[in-house]
């Protein structure tokens, strides 16, 4: 996903630009924001540190566009602002201009999430004229040899540059999404360097996430403690000598933090993600958990999926939360953190997810931040079956 690459917050509305228009929230039921449509799961790269899930699903499986056009349809009813047209990679999708045109026929604002691998400059043209309004395009370090190695692809790196030149040509605002492990941490400033020469307006340094792929390559992703201090100095002294260049956002890495992420902003609170065969879920590693069932776009209407569906009901608000999470005055602002990772990492999803130092587990998580090991990647590739 994310061109196989983790998704994190669902990127906040852009300022100025998110949303064609929305009423205000009524008291109850939250309203999502953000829908995450992972178009396909087919990828031409293999990240190492993909989220995608294990069992990637296949061609044959994926929604049509005419079903994408009414789920844009019915997410912009029930109030979400921005669709990410996501993966996999999305340009593996033929229709894939038609499918943004209807994002932007809903009303919705339009990012499209990719490694660029796919996209030839009349392509990104004709996607710019169907009414993508932001890209977000994904590097893997700022040397070409590394880059094509953690991408597991030749001239993947040479491709997105040539790519990026042609996105800022035609005035589309550029995200440049540099995902971040031991490999290529200690050169964040020569991604955000490169970034900047692209002449993208926003970098995010997205420190990599252990779901999916990323779990099963955890220790040989990992940075050391000595790195992540390193890299957030880096990232200080950045931001000063870039202020009026480029904006860089950077969060410190999960399992280097005192407290857990809000993830998503609270599970069945603001954003919804629809598989590629049409599952929606409430995050994209939700399947994970055991014994939550996933309602489908294709029996259901998505307003019914977001109120109803036991899958959103199971971790949404803060009833269902254990001690400490409980009566800490942080629930409302963390959730508890994330329910997929408190699960991979207690076998509990209803734990105090262990990144937090409050967790009775929490001591896990240094032993498991200090476990590097320097051996091949297993790199993410679907089952040839699967129709890639
Ligand atoms: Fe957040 Fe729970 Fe930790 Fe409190 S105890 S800070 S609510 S994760
Ligand atoms: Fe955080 Fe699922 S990835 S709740």
């Amino acid at each position: 996903m994310v061109n196989a690459e983790p998704f994190r917050s669902p990127p906040a509305p852009l300022a100025g630009e998110g949303g064609r228009g929305r009423a205000a929230e009524p008291p109850g039921l939250p309203r999502p924001l953000g829908l995450l449509a992972e178009l396909t799961h087919r990828c031409p790269l293999g990240c190492p540190y993909c989220s995608n899930p294990l069992a990637l699903e296949g061609r044959d499986a994926e929604l049509d566009s005419a079903t994408w056009a009414r789920v844009f349809r019915e997410a912009a009813a029930l109030g979400v602002l921005q669709v990410h047209l996501s993966g996999g990679e999305p340009a593996a999708r033929h229709d894939l201009i038609e499918i943004a045109r209807a994002a932007r026929e809903a009303g919705l604002y339009v990012n499209l999430v990719t490694s660029g691998i796919g996209l030839t400059g009349e392509r990104i043209r004709a996607l710019a004229e169907a009414g993508v309004d932001h890209v977000q395009l994904s590097i893997q370090d700022s040397e070409a040899d590394s880059a094509d190695r953690i991408a597991g692809y030749r001239g993947a790196f040479r491709r997105k540059t040539a790519l990026a030149a042609e996105i800022v040509r035609l005035g589309l605002p550029l995200t440049v999404n540099a995902v971040v492990h031991r490999a290529n941490i200690d050169r964040i400033a020569a991604m955000v360097e490169l970034a900047a020469a692209l002449g993208a307006g926003r970098v995010e340094i997205a420190h990599v996430q252990y779901y999916g792929w990323a779990l099963r390559n955890r220790a040989a992703l990992m940075p050391t403690r000595e790195q992540v201090e390193r890299a957030a100095a880096t990232v200080a002294a950045l931001r000063a000598r870039y202020r009026r260049q480029i904006v860089i956002d950077s969060v410190v890495p999960d399992y280097h933090a005192r407290f857990p992420k809000p993830c998503l902003g609270g599970w069945g609170r603001r954003s919804l993600n629809v598989t590629p065969a049409g599952r929606v879920l409430p995050c994209h590693a939700a399947e994970v958990i055991p014994g939550l069932e996933f309602w489908s776009v294709r029996d259901h209407p998505l307003a019914e999926i977001w109120e109803h569906s036991p899958a959103f009901r199971a971790f949404r608000g803060t009833a269902w939360m254990q001690e400490p999470c409980a009566r800490c005055p942080r629930r409302e602002q963390d959730f508890g953190g994330c329910r997929c990772q408190a699960f991979l990492l207690t076998g509990d999803a209803a734990a105090t997810d262990p990144v937090c130092h409050l967790s009775p587990r929490h001591h896990e998580i240094a032993a498991l931040a200090a476990a590097q090991a320097d051996r091949p990647y297993r790199y993410r590739r679907m089952p040839a079956s699967a129709g890639a």
